[in-house]
């Protein structure tokens, strides 16, 4: 089977600074040698969502020990990489300016090829990442390149990305050939479960308390509606169940039955609705590309932060079964949200094809990249 990546890959350094974590990974082709994420949620807090100007100040501080740690964790050293990979977008600009620039001055003082890379991309072959094999040191280099390597899957493949920032399906045709095929017009799914999750004062970020609490409560107490069940297209929209959810709490709070119970149940609700509008559409896009073309898709894989949820992924199962299709799911949680790791994976497959940036200087911070080319 062709394998995506060269012979023997590459030992890669990668920097995610994105949003409000501070990210670095080691990784050699799809094996994640080190996974450090310094997470900035406390700082955050507070004010319900991402700060960026704080967001900014916590990765100038975060990064320099992230790397250290990445690389202490990794047990290499700076001669044992060939190359830097960074994310540089899209993301919160003075977030993202900082990996940037780091990693440009990283690959400078070290003499690294820097690579760019695309978050959303990142996002989209996170579930292709595997763990470090049990004494992986004491493994043969020809053995380490087998194991590092990644058998080619049978194109094209259905990326789907549900995250705080992002909730969209990409048609994928080989690497770095991507193709958006729905997205969300507002919203995204996880933003939309952080905001009523404020209003319910769950915290910040509310989707992994939502999920919790929804294992708690009654989803048929709270019904949510099927949003854009007329348009022809595979778009999403989150932002009429935010404007339910509130109209619906607001009615609780009037009558004094926002309870704990409520709670849990608005919470199973509110997740059903969410998912469904998810699954709905991804049903909608399968049933038409089954009809035009057979059997589409080889395989769907999941990433972003909202993948760490388990009623996601069983309803997706549930989804994708009468269509004889499997789901890849990121290998554990640190890999849903956002992460270094999958940014290492991308940017050693591009290593591979030699799209290392001819110019490293001139490399600036992209905030509104998108996935399509
Ligand atoms: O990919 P990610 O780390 O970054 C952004 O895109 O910002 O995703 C973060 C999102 C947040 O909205 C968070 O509430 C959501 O992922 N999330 C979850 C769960 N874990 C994180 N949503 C639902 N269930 C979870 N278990």
């Amino acid at each position: 089977m062709p394998k995506l990546f060269s012979a023997q890959p590459a030992t890669i350094l990668a920097i995610d600074t994105s949003c409000d974590d501070t990210a670095a990974a080691v990784v050699k082709g799809r094996v994640v040698l080190a996974n450090v994420v310094a997470s900035q949620i406390q700082l955050h807090k507070p004010y319900g969502g991402v700060y960026p100007t704080i967001a900014k100040q916590a990765h100038l501080e975060n990064w320099p020990a992230t790397v250290s740690k990445a690389l202490a964790q990794a047990q290499v050293d700076w001669s044992d990489l060939a190359a830097l990979a960074v994310t540089v977008g899209p993301g919160l600009a003075p977030a993202l300016e900082v990996g940037v620039t780091a990693a440009k001055q990283l690959a400078l003082e070290h003499h690294l090829p820097l690579i760019s890379v695309n978050h959303l991309e990142a996002h989209a072959w996170s579930s292709q990442v595997i763990a470090k094999p049990q004494a992986w040191l004491s493994l043969t280099p020809a053995q380490q390149a087998e194991i590092s390597n990644l058998a080619e899957p049978t194109w094209p493949v259905l990326a789907v990305i549900v995250s705080g920032g992002n909730s969209l399906f990409v048609e994928i045709t080989g690497f770095g050939k991507n193709r958006v095929l729905g997205k969300t017009l507002d919203d995204a799914a996880g933003e939309c479960l952080d905001k009523v999750g404020r209003m319910l004062s769950l915290g910040y970020p509310a989707g992994p308390t939502v999920e919790d609490f929804a294992k708690l409560g009654d989803a048929k107490k709270f019904k949510f509606p099927l949003p854009m069940t007329t348009s022809d297209n595979f778009d999403l929209s989150f932002s009429g169940l935010k404007t339910h959810a509130r109209n619906e709490i607001e009615k609780l709070i009037q009558v004094d039955k926002l309870d704990q119970a409520a709670t849990y149940d608005f919470c199973a609700g509110l997740q059903t609705g969410v998912f469904r509008h998810l699954t709905h559409k991804l049903g909608k896009l399968l049933a038409f590309r089954a009809a035009v073309s057979g059997r589409a898709f080889s395989q769907v894989w999941l990433g972003g932060g909202v993948a760490a949820n388990m009623a996601l992924r069983q309803t997706l199962r549930t989804t994708l079964k009468p269509f004889g299709l499997k789901l890849s799911v990121p290998y554990n949680q640190r890999l849903c949200g956002d992460n270094a790791a999958m940014i290492g994976l991308v940017g050693g497959l591009k290593f591979s094809q030699g799209l290392i940036e001819k110019l490293p200087d001139k490399v600036e911070r992209q905030p509104r990249l998108t996935i399509d080319n």
